[in-house]
């Protein structure tokens, strides 16, 4: 499907130089999340995965972020700065000398459309070439068309030219068919239609549109490669955005459930774009994954529990309400309970967490069991210290660690200890004041405060 497809050198350019004012943000519109990974992203992985010769992202000055999560996705991705935004044909001209000595199809899509996929990307190359057209653009039937620029067709699937919503007569607006945002051109052909291009009289903005007229005199053809609204998506406001990231999760959600996991109420379970869920993982309701999660085969997360950066191994159950931060790495057949806090730590196989605790900065050995309450105190308001716990070693409920520390294999640490030595293999670890008990003192106490 990727570059088998297309026989000639690809170049993809991204145009995201637009201020993406209904935004009403400081951040660039591109850099706005979906599935915990900004739209550029999202754009560059799908371009990226066509094993493009080259990638171009068309920014205004001061977007370098934008940039490098473009190159995050794909290396070697250039960029040119538009100045100026008078318009996207303008943007693309930019580009285009980033561009100068390629030849082959160049392939523009919009930032601003993060839910593409690679494999209708291909498919429009396929069906350019095929076709043997100057261009071909996705083409759309949305239930409301406005704003979008509509394709003129008395002879579909082509194209003879995409009349812009804010240029359009009334005839021209009732058309149903508009441009959903990805063009792909013959380079020879897009730099000569750059050139001649002039500014609209309506708005003074250079269209990439107008490139359609340039290949109707030279009675080249366009072909719309109709795409599913769905994919064709623009993010131009808030309320947009949470309209896709929508779109996003349900895709997501059914790939995770065609590959194998159960989720018990799909609709309540938010992923991320790189969450990897294994066979018969059993998700329940309400599970929020943050970015770089890993869950192996046959793990139940149970509902409530939030992970990011963390990788849990084959058979681990974990939840209601367990938090994984960053680092956690439970091998398999770990059990995380209520309450229970993990980060930066390794828990081996078959290690139990059960309630109520908070392990940071530490390894806890294969089958050690740490009770209710325990608390690995790993910072001192300085740094960060390790605590390791030895494999089948025993902490009993409300134990304060105090890093750094080690308690050995085997061993077993008394109830309410504060420990701040390090324990032998196989020892037992008490520290607790002596008891006191006064007989019938309670009793005198409170006859004493009823007078
Ligand atoms: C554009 C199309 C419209 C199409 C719609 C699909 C034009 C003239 N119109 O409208 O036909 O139906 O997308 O979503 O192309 N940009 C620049 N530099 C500029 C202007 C824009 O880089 O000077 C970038 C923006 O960052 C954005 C993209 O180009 O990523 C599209 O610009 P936008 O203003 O969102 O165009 P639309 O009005 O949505
Ligand atoms: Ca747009």
């Amino acid at each position: 499907m990727t570059q088998a497809a297309h026989t000639s050198p690809l170049a993809v350019m991204i145009l995201a130089a637009g201020k993406g004012t209904r935004m009403k943000s400081d951040l660039p519109k591109v850099m706005h999340k979906l599935a915990n990974r900004s739209m550029i992203a999202h754009v560059a992985a799908a371009c990226g995965t066509l094993n493009p010769a080259r990638m171009v992202v068309v920014v205004a000055p001061g977007m370098e972020p934008v940039v490098q999560e473009a190159a995050k996705h794909f290396s070697g991705c250039g960029s040119a700065i538009q100045h100026e935004q008078l318009g996207t044909g303008h943007a693309v001209r930019i580009g285009m000398e980033e561009l100068a000595d390629f030849q082959g199809d160049v392939l523009v899509v919009y930032g601003d459309t993060p839910l593409l996929t690679s494999s209708t990307l291909s498919h429009l190359l396929a069906a350019k070439r095929e076709a043997k057209a100057a261009i071909a653009l996705s083409g759309m039937q949305p239930l409301d068309p406005a704003g979008y620029g509509r394709l003129v067709m008395s002879k579909p699937p082509f194209v003879e030219r995409i009349v812009e919503c804010k240029d359009a007569n009334k005839k021209e607006k009732s058309i149903g068919w508009v441009w959903g945002g990805v063009m792909a051109f013959d380079a020879a052909f897009l730099r000569e239609g750059l050139a001649q291009l002039t500014p609209s009289p309506v708005t003074g903005e250079y269209y990439l549109t107008a490139l359609l007229d340039m290949a109707k005199k030279r009675k080249l053809r366009s072909l719309n490669v109709p795409v599913s609204v769905e994919e064709s998506m623009g993010v131009n406001s808030r309320a947009q955005l949470a309209q896709a990231e929508a779109a996003l999760q349900t895709r997501l959600r059914n790939y995770a459930m065609a590959e194998g996991a159960t989720l018990v109420a799909p609709e309540t379970v938010f992923l991320s774009a790189d969450t990897k869920l294994g066979r018969d993982v059993v998700i329940h309701p309400h599970v929020f994954f943050g970015p770089g999660v890993t869950v192996a085969n046959g793990v139940e997360i149970r509902s409530y529990c939030h992970l990011e950066g963390a990788s849990v191994g084959a058979g681990t159950v974990m939840g209601p309400f367990a938090r994984l931060r960053p680092g956690a790495k439970l091998a398999e057949n770990v059990h995380i309970g209520n309450f229970v806090e993990i980060k930066q730590s390794t828990l081996e196989r078959g290690a139990k967490v059960n309630h109520l605790t908070y392990v940071g900065d530490a390894r806890v050995g294969e089958s050690a069991n740490v009770g209710a309450g325990t608390i690995t105190c790993n910072y001192d308001g300085f740094n960060k210290h390790l605590t390791d716990i030895g494999a089948g070693a025993f902490i009993g409920s409300n134990t304060s660690l105090v890093a750094p520390v080690k308690v050995g294999a085997g061993a077993i640490i008394g109830a309410g200890s504060v420990v701040t030595q390090d324990v032998p293999d196989d020892a037992i670890y008490v520290e607790r004041a002596d008891a006191s008990i006064k007989d019938g003192a309670a009793k005198t106490f409170k006859d004493k405060r009823k007078k």
